[in-house]
């Protein structure tokens, strides 16, 4: 028999349709198809009608089953919020580096002194398999709870060829016990480990020769990350990297423009970037190449905010005809959080986005950041039910609350995982 479920009478279905093909870009940001009093139904998982009110009643009547009925009088649906950057696999924590940064320490001269990431390089060597495991399906708990329904995960804290495959090898544990889908991206090329401080090409070899390979033989990833900066991976290293993972069917993402403008965005056109991460200091030449290859700005306001930094230029991408989406970036040391509504609520206020634009990149222009828009990311028929309902009567009033979790109902392939706010049930996954 089909498991059907009914959500019905909403004040407002924000769908995001029409952005499938292509991720959407400058005033299409904002075209984000609300449907007044509008209904959804999912069956065996995927959406069936998309309609109003009247519509649906007509069409549920043909249904044989038993129907899940949700009433959503007086708050909006829209799809399930889609996180397409994080780090969410590691092993300890990094709090102390508040206090140093508050004392004028630089996130960067952290790392350069052995500390930030490769702090958690060590607690993650540290961590079995399954410790990770059940580190993170606390983090995928809080994400659900905040109207998350895929993440993207990247390795990068392991920094040797047996814990960077643990690490994805977690993630993909976790994609099959998890009620979040996981999308896995391998991020060898995070850190220079203290081993090859003396002699990074030979870890870029590492990862080129030995990593790469592996991780592509195991499937294990679908993404090649680098985080291409001043004093970590060099532009020649990082083209290196993302064109040998291109090889082995892995697509190019990148660290980019983050601390010091370095034509990563530029290098992001060049490969064939998916899409380019963070960009803070991207210049206008790197602005107007990614608009013409059509790569992705994942943009990260949470991180400006978090390590007091200006965040990134998002008007004048968006101006510009690049596709923007918006992510936590969560990981321990700059940006530790799971709320992706907070972070479209600096969006707003930080970046100038409006309501309308947060909401399409953190849903369609997120799914085509991590290549599932044909899945997920809108609420068209055929696509799974990945739905939240928020407490809120209009889209407007997701970001003028800020925040606060509106977060009501979240319903992943037409299961009800949260209601009321709280985790239903949710399996802690075991080995
Ligand atoms: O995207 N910039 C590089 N990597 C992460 C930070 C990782 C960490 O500090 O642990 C980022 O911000
Ligand atoms: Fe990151």
């Amino acid at each position: 028999m089909s498991s059907i479920t009914y959500i019905r009478c909403a004040s407002q279905l924000i769908t995001v349709r029409g952005g499938t093909k292509e991720p959407k870009r400058a005033q299409d940001m904002s075209d984000i198809g609300i449907i007044e009093h509008g209904s959804v139904v999912v069956e065996n998982g995927l959406i069936t009608f998309v309609g109003s009110d009247v519509e649906a009643e007509r069409y549920v009547h043909t249904l044989n089953g038993h129907i899940n009925t949700i009433d959503a009088s007086g708050k909006i649906v829209t799809p399930g919020l889609i996180d397409a950057h994080t780090h969410i696999v590691f092993g300890g924590s990094r709090e102390k580096e508040l206090e140093m940064r508050l004392n004028g320490a630089k996130y960067i001269d952290i790392l350069k002194a052995g500390g930030g990431i490769l702090q958690t390089t060590t607690s993650t060597r540290e961590a079995t398999e399954e410790q990770l495991i059940q580190e993170t399906s606390k983090r995928l708990n809080r994400f659900l709870q905040y109207g998350v329904t895929t993440v993207e995960a990247k390795s990068g804290y392991g920094l040797t060829l047996e814990d960077e495959l643990k690490q994805l090898r977690a993630a993909k544990k976790l994609d099959e016990r998890h009620p979040i889908d996981i999308v896995s991206t391998f991020m060898g090329a995070h850190a220079v480990p203290v081993e090859y401080k003396e002699n990074p090409d030979e870890f870029v070899r590492l990862v080129i020769e030995e990593m790469i390979p592996r991780v592509a033989e195991e499937n294990l990833a679908e993404f090649c990350d680098v985080f291409c900066e001043e004093g970590v991976f060099t532009i020649q290293q990082s083209e290196q990297i993302l064109e040998a993972g291109k090889r082995y069917g892995l697509k190019p993402k990148i660290h980019a423009d983050e601390i010091v403008q370095f034509g990563g965005a530029e290098l992001a056109a060049k490969v064939g970037a998916v899409s380019a991460d963070h960009l803070l200091q991207v210049s206008d030449e790197g602005i107007k190449q990614m608009a013409k290859s059509g790569v992705i700005a994942v943009l990260l306001p949470g991180t400006a905010f978090f390590l007091m930094e200006k965040p990134a230029n998002a008007r004048k991408m968006i101006e510009a005809g690049v596709p923007v989406a918006l992510s936590t970036d969560r990981n321990p040391g700059s940006s530790p959080t799971e709320s992706l509504p907070f972070i479209m609520n600096l969006a707003c206020l930080t970046m100038k986005m409006t309501p309308a634009e947060v909401l399409t990149a953190c849903t369609i222009n997120a799914a085509h950041a991590i290549g599932k828009a044909d899945e997920v990311g809108s609420i068209e028929v055929g696509k799974k039910g990945d739905l939240v309902l928020f407490d809120a009567p209009n889209y407007q009033t997701l970001q003028y609350n800020y925040a606060v979790n509106l977060v009501d109902t979240v319903i992943k392939k037409g299961q009800v995982i949260v209601e009321g706010g709280a985790l239903r049930d949710v399996p802690v996954p075991t080995t």
